[in-house]
């Protein structure tokens, strides 16, 4: 009789640059591993400052089979603690609210809005038993930090500094100023594949070419990635002006006209494809339209950079009428900065200018240890006009395929290949993943950074 093959999550460790094991997406004791050091010990993203604006307000936030609630307790601090009860252990608030204190229904223990307990009925019934001090009968309190607006838990008992885990992402975005972006759509979707591979799916634009062939007419998609730290961001490679087709089409290059019109077009490529209805997504459709506006109406043979300089100033003017914040790159990060990021474990930023996508693939909390399903998270935050945010609304989608009318024509094309590749993830004919080297490094370096919490030092060797 032939041995078994070893399928301990320790055996499936091997990550190179240029090959990655598959049985990590389908394996279920993988899957628990993640949950008990990835899940339970790093920081990641829980929800948004502005989904809990005033005191009192709550949001809860699922992560498999854990749940956290984020309570605001000052205009300028949030506390989180577990979502149970240490009576019983009932759970005990759901989605989103307003409390002025904890109150568990199932036998009225209360607490105020820092966890402190202030009722035990019958209190007095206990007397003389152990584990019942007040600290025992306070909530299980969740470490908290913020960054970006972002809201940032973690459930471990010491964890690494916040300032210290998000470094060196804040160095090049915080000129984007998400803090005073706000949402603009909301999609929760159920994916039929791994956490991991929802999440890979904006990690790299090594697929522009197979997945997204529209945007090759007007976008050049030469690109490479690298490793930040335990995060990761993607570059785009300026080498043909912007608005110029992919080098790969082997089209003789444009007229500076040519180029103005690609341009311009673009645009509305942008608005078409990344929005929906009015054309809000990667960017407000107020800028995309301003844009293409002012590009268009110059004379023929304008210089390209003229015509993005226009352009620019187009957009931010229409944003200073409209009482909105327009981010400008600082031009000594021009040639640096990431075009997408992605903070570990699963916070994508995939800017546009004044608005950003953010995706989160995150295990399914109906079914967290199923290695084959995910909550995909997609996110549109813009820089909208003096109030003219419409508040946060969220489409849950069960099934992505009857419901494609809630979903941008770009992303829908991204989630076609989300269960196709897990489905391929458990073919006895894969013999392991072959990243690119080169333009597929933030997904190595991803399996290698969650190797180091499962199995190695808990990231700590990615500090600086
Ligand atoms: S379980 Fe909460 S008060 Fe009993
Ligand atoms: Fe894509």
């Amino acid at each position: 009789m032939g041995t078994q093959p070893d399928l301990s999550p320790k055996s499936l460790d091997k990550v190179r640059p240029d090959f990655i094991d598959h049985r990590r997406y389908t394996s279920a004791e993988f899957a628990r591993l993640e949950m008990e050091r990835i899940w339970t010990a790093t920081w990641h993203w829980a929800c948004r400052e502005e989904e809990i604006p005033a005191i009192g307000d709550y949001f809860v936030y699922d992560i498999g089979d854990q749940s956290v609630i984020l309570v605001r307790t000052a205009t300028d601090r949030v506390e989180a603690f577990h979502n149970v009860c240490p009576h019983r252990g009932r759970r005990l608030l759901e989605g989103t609210g307003k409390i002025n204190k904890f109150h568990c229904v199932f036998h009225a223990w209360q607490w105020d809005l820092s966890g402190n307990n202030i009722r035990v009925l019958d209190r007095e019934q206990w007397q003389g038993c152990p584990d019942m001090t007040d600290e025992d009968v306070a909530l299980a309190r969740v470490h908290v930090d913020s960054w970006a607006g972002f809201l940032f838990i973690n459930m471990s008992d010491d964890p690494e500094p916040f300032d210290k885990y998000i470094q060196p992402a804040p160095g090049d975005l915080d000129f984007l100023r998400m803090e005073d972006m706000r949402y603009c759509w909301h999609k929760a979707v159920k994916v039929k594949c791994n956490w991991k591979v929802a999440q890979e799916a904006f990690m790299e634009s090594y697929h522009v070419w197979g997945t997204h062939p529209q945007f090759l007419q007007y976008n050049d998609d030469k690109n490479f990635s690298s490793a930040q730290g335990r995060h990761g961001k993607h570059h785009w490679v300026y080498e043909l002006p912007p608005g110029s087709p992919s080098r790969r089409l082997g089209k003789p290059p444009l007229s500076v006209d040519e180029t103005r019109d690609n341009y311009a077009t673009l645009q509305n490529v942008f608005a078409d494809q990344l929005g929906l209805g009015n054309g809000d997504g990667q960017f407000t459709a107020r800028s995309l339209n301003a844009a293409e506006e002012a590009v268009r109406a110059l004379p023929e043979g304008t210089p390209m950079d003229k015509a993005m300089e226009v352009g620019f100033f187009a957009m931010k003017e229409a944003a200073e009428a409209d009482g909105a914040y327009m981010p400008m790159i600082p031009m000594e990060q021009l040639d640096t900065i990431g075009h997408d990021w992605n903070i570990f474990p699963n916070l994508s930023v995939v800017w546009g200018a004044d608005g950003t996508l953010i995706f989160r693939g995150r295990p399914d909390p109906d079914d967290p240890f199923n290695p084959d399903a995910a909550i995909l998270d997609m996110i549109s935050l813009l820089h909208f006009g003096k109030g003219k945010a419409p508040g946060k609304k969220t489409d849950h989608i069960d099934n992505w395929r009857q419901q494609k009318e809630l979903i941008p024509k770009l992303l829908q094309q991204d989630l076609g290949n989300v269960e196709e590749v897990q489905r391929g993830m458990h073919s006895i004919g894969l013999r392991g993943l072959r990243p690119n080297p080169v333009q597929e490094v933030q997904i190595s370096h991803f399996h290698e950074v969650i190797n180091s919490y499962l199995f190695g030092e808990g990231g700590r060797e990615y500090d600086e």
